[in-house]
């Protein structure tokens, strides 16, 4: 993934922790000042930075550092695929329990949740982490490399954390540990949610995942009114730490094109309908949506063909082809508007000549957006902890089961840096067999979520109590 650094405006660049943007009002024209006026219309009362500053600076002395690390090569060497993390969700429960925690298992197959009682009265908030792994067989040379394996759609296949979720575990449960050592200082609750099944799993086995979480009632009892979660990122720079308001990660739906023709002889094509052609025109006619049709200004799409199979031998035209692709789409409307030209142009492209196409179209994950108020509220506590390392990120094509909790409530997702500067060009992406953790960007990680906690208690509490005259 690549990512650029964007100038900050001063209303956020001057929000210390908990500072909400009705204190930056009149910092220049920038886009800041219109929220900010917003803000200051809804008389959000400013909370004191140096209220929680001792609470946080005693929370991160009680972050688990080197545990942290212990835990996350541990989970890095006992990898689980999608809906099989029986060991994962034993080793989180008994982690949360050693912490005094009580942990609630088997949520949505292995999920688990458990939460922490603040001392004081307040809301809950949520943090998340997803624990699974995928089928990738580990080149790194670590001393703890994964030598795991399973059985994956009938094959035999190795197993690693290839896409960092080891690094989301074991981040969740230091912020945990940081969070009971000033429990009883909380103006609410957190709620921890340690999430199987984030990598998509076959249609038989939906829903899966946070989509499953979500249906088992993870944030309604008790009600759960914000929600945090974060991705690694190879080849952003180690600490850094990236956010966006709106959409930020993409819908992700898969779609199958049969093309059914007329079989016959290859040296007589005249006596039947080719589907290789007619699948072929499809193919073409598909790169239209995006180049031609779809205004890309508003938002980008993707859609791509990945598998296109036929026939058996050189000279028989044969019966029939498949076509099997992704839609990335950051808009609703969007998303259903190209499903619909998907299929108008497959359709129509095959009865132009005599062949039929039959189309179908799964939906997979939703785009995964983030609440503008709440990144706007959050963003002073990730500068004040990453200062110039935060940045306003790109949107990503990729795909995260995340956006089934930010469908119900205000939610953000950020992204952590994990690879070194000298490796920055060269290093290998998420779900690659050498996908590599820097491990000292992990603490970082896990005071984000943590402070994203604390901070937006913290907030709230405020908004709760009006200012004295
Ligand atoms: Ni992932």
């Amino acid at each position: 993934m690549d990512t650029r650094r964007t100038h900050r405006s001063r209303a956020a660049a001057c929000g210390a922790a908990l500072l909400l943007v009705a204190a930056c009002a009149g910092s220049g024209s920038s886009q800041h000042t219109q929220q900010a006026t917003t803000a200051a219309a809804v008389a959000v009362p400013r909370l004191d930075p140096a209220a929680t500053a001792p609470l946080l600076a005693r929370l991160d002395a009680a972050l688990p550092a080197e545990r942290l690390i212990e835990w996350r090569r541990h989970l890095h060497q006992h990898p689980e695929l999608s809906n099989h993390e029986v060991e994962t969700a034993k080793f989180v429960a008994a982690r949360l329990r050693e912490m005094g925690l009580e942990p609630k298992t088997g949520i949505a197959r292995h999920g688990v949740t458990a939460l922490i009682r603040g001392g004081k009265p307040g809301k809950t908030v949520a943090l998340r982490a997803d624990m699974d792994a995928l089928p990738v067989t580990e080149e790194v040379d670590l001393p703890f490399r994964s030598t795991a394996t399973a059985t994956f759609e009938g094959k035999t296949v190795g197993v690693m954390h290839a896409c960092g979720h080891d690094a989301h575990t074991a981040m969740l449960l230091a912020a945990a540990q940081a969070l009971m050592a000033v429990r009883a200082e909380l103006p609410g609750d957190v709620l921890l949610i340690f999430q199987p099944a984030e990598e998509s799993v076959p249609e038989s086995e939906r829903p899966a995942g946070a989509e499953a979480m979500v249906l088992a009632g993870v944030l309604d009892q008790p009600k759960v009114s914000a929600i945090f979660g974060l991705h690694v990122m190879a080849g952003t720079r180690t600490g850094r730490i990236g956010w966006r308001r709106g959409p930020m990660m993409a819908a992700a739906d898969r779609f199958e094109i049969i093309v059914e023709g007329r079989q016959t002889h290859g040296s007589k094509p005249w006596h039947g309908v080719d589907p290789i052609v007619v699948g072929s025109q499809i193919v073409t006619a598909l790169q239209t949506i995006v180049s031609r049709q779809i205004d890309i200004v508003r938002e980008p799409a993707v859609v791509t063909v990945g598998q296109f199979e036929s026939g058996v031998r050189n000279n028989i035209i044969p019966e029939r082809s498949r076509l099997v692709g992704t839609i990335r789409t950051f808009a609703d409307d969007m998303q259903s508007d190209i499903h619909e030209r998907i299929r108008r142009i497959a359709e129509e492209t095959a009865a132009a000549s005599g062949a039929k196409a039959h189309v179908t179209i799964e939906r997979g994950y939703p785009v995964t957006a983030n609440d503008a108020p709440l990144v706007d509220q959050m963003v002073p506590t990730l500068e004040r902890l990453a200062g110039a390392d935060t940045f306003e990120t790109r949107k990503v094509t990729g795909a995260e089961d995340f956006s089934f909790y930010a469908r119900r409530i205000p939610a953000m997702f950020i992204f952590l840096g994990i690879t070194p500067e000298a490796k920055l060009t060269t290093a290998d992406s998420n779900h690659s067999p050498r996908f590599e953790i820097d491990e000292s960007a992990l603490p970082m990680g896990a005071r984000a979520l943590a402070h994203l906690a604390v901070d937006w208690l913290a907030g709230e509490q405020a908004r709760a109590t009006p200012p004295a005259h």
